[in-house]
């Protein structure tokens, strides 16, 4: 088991990608703490986590909140005991453009996608610090290493977190703390559709994932699984001397 004994925290962690984390850093013997705003989406993820034999923690937390934010992580240290693994996954789309931008939309996105991942660092390092090391996981997105066109806020955000991870990779790097981000392609979980289909049109949902996937060379989306099993191996000891690293999980698409 690639994390025996390892205690981890898991953020946006009740759906997609994260929920996909717990139950995999679970299987590889991890004690897991799942932040989410949803609270009774983590309360049915405890449950069904319980069926198949496990115990986890959950911390109900609004990332967008301050407060919140820098709550969540010290909660989940306490319940846990400390914190060795921090994915701090949580992001929205944000609005589709620059014209008339609404900026309270705005403000949003850069909050949960760049403001929570700032705050969830500064405040798991004591932690980690304490347990003598640890591993620092963000997420961002193709669209942090190539530009979108259909989400420029989002992939100027998304940008920021790949500077935030290099940046911390270097500045933590003394503690033993590795800091690394993943950078999913387009994805199959309940969030694809806010890339894809803002207007709430079906057809043309279907029509822009069409286009993006033409743009992806092994033709397929991105599945929850295979971000959580990117992020195990960010988290696990195999990947003991990888720190700064934006791994891109996208089927090629960021190859060219
Ligand atoms: N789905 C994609 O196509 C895709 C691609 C690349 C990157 N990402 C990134 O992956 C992350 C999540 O994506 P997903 O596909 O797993 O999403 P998802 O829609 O499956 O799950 C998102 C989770 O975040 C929680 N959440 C929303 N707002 C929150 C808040 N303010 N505080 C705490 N929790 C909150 C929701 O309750 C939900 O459980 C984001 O950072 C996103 O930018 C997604």
């Amino acid at each position: 088991m690639r994390l025996a004994g390892k205690l981890a925290v898991i953020t946006a962690a009740a759906s997609g990608m994260g929920r996909a984390g717990v139950e995999l850093f679970l299987r590889e013997g991890a004690k897991v703490a799942a932040v989410d705003i949803n609270a009774g989406a983590l309360a049915d993820l405890a449950g069904l986590m319980k069926q198949q034999g496990h115990t986890i923690e959950t911390v109900q937390a609004d990332l967008s909140r301050t407060e919140d934010a820098r709550r969540s992580i010290n909660e989940a240290a306490a319940k846990l005991g400390g914190i060795d693994v921090l994915w701090a996954h949580a992001g929205i789309p944000g609005p589709a453009s620059v014209e008339g931008l609404d900026l309270v939309e705005y403000d949003r996105a850069i909050t949960l996608n760049v403001t929570s991942a700032v705050l969830g660092a500064g405040e798991v390092i004591g932690h980690m610090r304490k347990r003598g090391g640890g591993s620092l996981i963000f997420t961002a997105s193709v669209s942090g290493l190539v530009g979108s066109m259909f989400s420029p806020i989002y992939s100027a955000a998304k940008f920021a977190v790949v500077g935030l991870t290099k940046s911390l990779a270097l500045r933590f790097a003394a503690d033993n703390v590795r800091v690394n981000v993943v950078c999913p392609g387009l994805a199959d979980t309940p969030m694809k559709s806010g890339f894809t289909g803002r207007s709430g049109d079906p057809a043309e949902a279907a029509a822009n994932q069409a286009r993006l996937l033409t743009n992806v060379p092994m033709g397929r989306l991105c599945k929850a699984e295979e971000v959580a099993h990117a992020a195990l191996w960010l988290a696990s000891d195999d990947a003991s001397f990888v720190t700064g690293v934006a791994l891109p999980i996208d089927g090629g698409f960021t190859a060219r």
